[in-house]
């Protein structure tokens, strides 16, 4: 028997398991305002089970936001997400809130400005120019880290998770392909981590030891040019000394490798279908003519984070890690576990069943019927995470996509050796 079931203290926080549901964006905001959608999914996953559930990508301040229906940290929002981290004690389970800016990824009609990012580059999402950031944009954006989790804590959550991977505006100081910087936060890695220290500095500060404080990070970019593992390596060791309390082992990189993150295939027909005409009419002709070249399939392996997630376990013996990527069964639960992690997180298997713990718990056999498809990606778009099993407005052709790019994944694995 494994520790999965077991309770695990972490700063002020308890959890009953080992279990998070990972930060996967629900597009439920409307407003950017939590909405019945999100309360009500989000109490369904407490109730299944897991230890602590996670509300995505939560943006600090309004600059960072990307997505219509994504979350905005402001006052007035407090009594909405008091009444969610509310309804999820109820049912047992802990509450933690994703914080992040998406800098240059932000959406210029959506985050009231033209967005910045470390350098200056285009944005094919917006599809508008981004500017560098300069020093009064850097303060402000650090202060907002602090002020997101003072509201994050009156809100009720018992963690926050800070969003440093993917690409997003802390992962893009730190990879010298989004970084070209000549001042003090560019060049070297120590210089490209400031911005990085100086966000958590500002969350430590906030939080004065009333939450736990998660870093989602990545092992990898997951493309030549981007960040690599010795380099990740030294920017844990960072985090670590900066006070996070633990690590969330990720990788990849949204606008360059965003399979990195999840693997499989780009399931473009349903991102295409779902994604909204009014602010994104070029981005769905984008994603059908390129979406393919633009993200590779990166072939899905279970537990595909392990090896490099190990790599990390060696070389920060006494830090609290948490694994993530491609957990489908008790068995690759129990596995994590007997690895040395301290707690592990799980997107799709949860997405695919919100009883997906309680199940786990029940029998030492389970998996998770997960085709890794991808669909639910696309359902990023709606307000509903239904994974293409339960979704009831499917259409015809989205459904021969799904069994198209099933058959792929099935073919491709068992070539790999990977099933
Ligand atoms: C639909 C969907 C949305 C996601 N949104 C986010 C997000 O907002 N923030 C984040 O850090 N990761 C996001 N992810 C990545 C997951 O949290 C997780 O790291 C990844 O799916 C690998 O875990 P899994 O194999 O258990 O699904 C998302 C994944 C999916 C499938």
């Amino acid at each position: 028997m494994s520790n999965l079931f077991t309770p695990y203290k972490i700063g002020p926080l308890e959890l009953r398991n080992r279990t998070i549901r990972s930060a996967a964006f629900e597009g439920m905001c409307e407003h950017n305002s939590p909405s019945q959608e999100l309360f009500d999914y989000h109490t369904a996953v407490a109730r299944g089970g897991i230890g602590m559930t996670t509300v995505a990508y939560a943006a600090v301040c309004q600059s960072g936001l990307s997505f219509e229906r994504q979350l905005w940290m402001r006052e007035e929002i407090v009594p909405e997400l008091k009444k969610l981290t509310d309804a999820i004690h109820a049912e047992g389970a802990k509450a933690s809130i994703q914080l992040g800016h998406c800098g240059n990824m932000s959406h210029k009609r959506i985050c009231g400005c033209t967005p910045f990012g470390a350098s200056r580059g285009f944005n094919l999402y917006s599809p508008t120019f981004v500017h560098k950031m300069n020093l009064k944009e850097i303060d402000e954006v650090v202060a907002a880290y602090g002020h997101a989790v003072e509201l994050a804590i009156q809100s009720g959550f018992d963690a926050v998770e800070i969003h440093a991977g993917h690409g997003y505006l802390i992962s893009q100081f730190l990879s010298p392909y989004t970084n070209h910087r000549r001042d003090e936060y560019g060049g070297s890695l120590d210089n490209r981590m400031r911005f990085m220290r100086r966000c958590m500095k500002s969350v430590v500060d906030a939080a004065k030891g009333r939450v736990a404080i998660f870093v989602k990070m990545n092992t990898r970019d997951g493309f030549r040019g981007g960040m690599e593992i010795d380099d990740c390596i030294t920017v844990a060791k960072e985090l670590q000394k900066c006070g996070a309390d633990a690590l969330v082992l990720s990788g990849g990189f949204v606008s360059r490798a965003p399979m990195y993150v999840m693997r499989g295939q780009f399931p473009k027909k349903a991102i295409a279908h779902y994604m909204p005409m009014k602010t994104q009419w070029w981005l769905k002709a984008g994603v059908l003519i390129g979406g393919k070249i633009v993200s590779p399939t990166v072939p899905f392996k279970r537990l595909f984070f392990l090896e490099d997630s190990l790599k990390f376990r060696k070389a920060l013996p006494d830090m609290p890690l948490v694994y993530v990527g491609g957990v489908t069964s008790r068995e690759d639960a129990d596995k994590v576990m007997d690895c040395g992690f301290q707690m592990l997180q799980m997107g799709r298997a949860v997405l695919e069943d919100t009883d997906f713990v309680n199940k786990m718990m029940a029998d030492e056999h389970h998996c998770s019927e997960c085709t890794h498809s991808n669909f639910c990606v696309g359902r990023m778009y709606t307000l509903s995470m239904a994974c293409h099993k339960t979704c009831t407005d499917i259409t015809p052709s989205l459904r021969r996509e799904v069994a198209k790019v099933e058959r792929q994944n099935d073919r491709k694995e068992r070539k790999l050796g990977y099933k």
